[in-house]
């Protein structure tokens, strides 16, 4: 891992949002000020003993200078989730990255359309929140399973009352379902859309919006909708170390270069989070990931190599 800019961090508080949903709000160790966030963007967090996961910002923390972070308890997950719900405590520090990501606002759009599933609701927050400070419109569209599983529900009750409308769907039948598409086709041409929330509501997202006007349709997904490339059967050339490493059947390309000692920055280990982009000097990449456009995916010469593998039988990387 780059360490370089990691920002040290201790747990400043805790609370339920919903039943299954800590709010954690850290706070940096040193007394400083942690730089400012875009609405949207997520931070890398390094747990002890757990490896790095990433999790949207939801907002500044109480005291102004740390971050709040939303993390639903996952239970088929890495284990990053539950730590934090079940052993994570008040005063334990640990390493952040600095904020990142490429889940932005366009501030300057006629109107904004959220749509959230679930603890996809994390990074919209910000995001509304900011159209109230400029006094432009937005609506939100927020789904769960049942009134108690909502998040945020008062935070979102709060930011409607700043400005915006806010439709509250549950699939328990407390109130009507999400038409998606529905809500897709009633958004005006010049509208920004905005969905984050499981892969299902992604991909009915991307298809009830594929018609749009270009750019101005926006989701973030939080698993891979790919496997990992594994089949191997390819040579890594590190450009900078000159090292050939063989990709045996098995293995990703980021668990060979960990193997042999390579420091690569990485987090989600699915291809959503862009920390293990790695630029291509030579050769063809079999890409898995959610996270590069297909332009930057067609032009071969950045992959994601904690999911990615080659179709040629050499891959040069600048490492
Ligand atoms: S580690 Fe997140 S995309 Fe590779």
């Amino acid at each position: 891992m780059n360490r370089s800019s990691l920002l040290q961090a201790a747990i400043r508080g805790m609370w339920l949002e919903g039943s299954s949903v800590v709010c954690v709000e850290l706070a940096p160790t040193d007394g400083t000020r942690w730089p400012d966030f875009a609405p949207g963007a997520h931070v890398d967090v390094h747990l002890p003993d757990a490896g790095a996961r990433s999790y949207s910002l939801v907002g500044r923390s109480r005291c102004g200078g740390g971050y709040r972070l939303g993390v639903k308890r996952e239970e088929g997950g890495r284990g990053g989730s539950r730590w934090l719900h079940d052993v994570a405590r008040l005063g334990m520090a640990f390493d952040i990255s600095e904020p990142k990501g490429d889940f932005s606002l366009v501030e300057q759009a006629a109107s904004s359309v959220f749509i959230a599933g679930g603890i996809g609701i994390t990074p919209l927050l910000p995001m509304m929140a900011r159209l109230n400070e400029l006094a432009r419109p937005w609506e939100l569209h927020y789904a769960a399973a049942r009134p108690a599983e909502m998040a945020f529900r008062e935070e979102v009750d709060s930011l409607a009352c700043d400005g915006g409308q806010v439709h509250l769907y549950f699939s328990d039948g407390a109130a009507c379902r999400l038409d998606l598409a529905s809500v897709v086709r009633a958004a005006g041409e010049r509208a920004h859309l905005y969905c984050c929330g499981p892969a299902r509501m992604i991909d009915a997202f991307v298809q009830a919006g594929a018609g749009r006007p270009a750019g101005t349709v926006h989701f973030e997904r939080f698993a891979a909708d790919q496997a990992a490339a594994t089949d191997g059967g390819f040579t890594l050339e590190l450009a900078r170390d000159g090292r050939k490493l063989a990709v045996p059947a098995g293995k990703t390309v980021l668990d060979v270069l960990l193997d042999a000692g390579v420091d690569v920055p990485y987090s989600c280990g699915q291809g959503v989070c862009g920390s293990c982009e790695t630029r291509v000097l030579a050769g063809e990449p079999d890409h898995r990931d959610c996270f590069l456009s297909d332009g930057e995916r067609a032009a071969n010469t950045s992959m994601l190599v904690c999911c990615s593998g080659s179709r040629s039988a050499r891959l040069v990387l600048d490492l």
